[in-house]
């Protein structure tokens, strides 16, 4: 039996902040960051909530959030007991909140208190993880992170709103925006594909293509920044159906080790990736051709998209290999073991087109390592 959820309400476009004055509650818990608050972006939903509404805003959350935060989060969320949680940041903001609403509600349920069922808005100010629309949290243990996976997880609404975007630096642009390319072309080749995701991963990838470089150089123009935004929530929406790849096990397990922010790391790989999974020739060529790329056979269309992805980076300032961004061989030599155990724990292995053996894990690693 298969199945194809879109959950959220998404709620999108300029004026989609006003959503959240019709919210009728009187306690509002904000999980953030600093930066969000530091930049002001936190003022723009405090400013449309109720005026004689109770807020708490917890922003302690770090890129790749720990068990730690999370651990602080639920202790907020149990004390405040708020009637409605709003997480606005980057994947890392919705990710630990995610973890905090799941913890804090088995913690309700092992006391045998009612945890009031709160609803859970999302707003990314990343273009993106696609947090938003996913039941996915990743939450980082000591050097490993690890990628959680429940339905209680998935935000009533994902709250869209290119405004947020504004703020962004290039470098976070790049990462994120390389991500969403990630996302689309691993639920596209996933094993777990089904006519849904097919279509929704092939939209996100087309309007990475025909938007991310002018969001990189422009960000404050509208029309690129809001199609990243879509991109990032569509391919969010198809991964979440279909799963993900080695791409993001392997980013999961270097990200963790070598501090590598989650979207740098995947687009350090990806090259590798769609070079090692032969398996899925066909449907690469079917990706290159839907975003214009040249090639007759999908052999040469696979070669193409891989040179295409390499050139992207290279714009977008993405290095080529864990090298050249200044990783010691002789750590990474020593944390090959480790990062195979990861890679076979992570749930984002189970579809990838191959399976592949230690032997080939280790020679991809290698690539990875030197850019060859
Ligand atoms: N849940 C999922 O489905 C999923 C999918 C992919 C990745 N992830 C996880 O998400 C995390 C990465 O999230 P991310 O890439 O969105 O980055 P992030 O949330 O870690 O943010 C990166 C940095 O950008 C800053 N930032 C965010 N929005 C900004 C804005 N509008 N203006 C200025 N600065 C801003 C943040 O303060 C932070 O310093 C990782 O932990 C990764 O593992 C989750
Ligand atoms: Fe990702």
């Amino acid at each position: 039996m298969n199945k194809f959820m879109i959950k959220p309400e998404i709620i999108f476009g300029e004026d989609s902040l006003n959503y959240l004055q019709g919210r009728e509650y009187k306690k509002f818990l904000i999980v953030t960051d600093r930066s969000m608050v530091q930049l002001k972006l936190v003022d723009k939903i405090i400013e449309k909530l109720p005026k004689d509404s109770e807020i708490q805003i917890f922003s302690e959350v770090e890129p790749n959030p720990t068990v730690d935060v999370v651990e602080k989060g639920v202790k907020e969320l149990f004390h405040f007991q708020p009637q409605c949680i709003i997480a606005l940041g980057g994947g890392s903001s919705i990710d630990a909140c995610k973890g905090i609403l799941y913890f804090g509600n088995k913690l309700f349920e092992s006391l045998g208190k009612e945890n009031g069922n709160m609803e859970f808005i999302a707003i990314p100010t990343t273009s993106g993880t696609g947090s938003e629309v996913t039941s996915y949290s990743v939450i980082t243990k000591g050097n490993s992170k690890i990628a959680l996976a429940y339905d209680e997880m998935l935000p009533k609404v994902a709250l869209l709103n290119p405004e947020f975007m504004k703020t962004l630096p290039k470098k976070i642009i790049a990462d994120t925006g390389i991500d969403v390319l990630t996302h689309g072309m691993e639920a596209y080749v996933s094993q777990n594909r089904n006519p849904f995701t097919n279509a929704i991963a092939l939209e996100a990838m087309k309007l990475i293509g025909a938007n991310l470089l002018k969001h990189y150089e422009n960000p404050k123009d509208l029309i690129p920044r809001e199609n990243v935004q879509y991109a990032s929530c569509l391919a969010g929406i198809a991964f979440n159906n279909s799963s993900l790849g080695i791409n993001h096990s392997i980013a999961h397990s270097l990200g963790a080790k070598f501090h590598i922010s989650h979207g740098r790391s995947n687009g350090i790989v990806m090259p590798y990736v769609i070079e090692v999974n032969d398996e899925a020739e066909e449907l690469y060529g079917e990706i290159a051709s839907q975003l214009g790329l040249p090639g007759e056979t999908p052999q040469e269309k696979r070669k193409v998209l891989k040179i295409y992805v390499e050139m992207l980076k290279e714009k977008l300032e993405i290095p080529k290999s864990l090298k050249e961004l200044g990783i010691d061989f002789e750590e990474f030599k020593r944390l090959i073991p480790e990062i195979l155990k990861d890679i076979k724990n992570d749930i984002c292995t189970t579809y990838n087109p191959n399976s592949l053996n230690d032997e080939e894990y280790v020679s991809l690693l290698l690539k990875i390592y030197f850019g060859e």
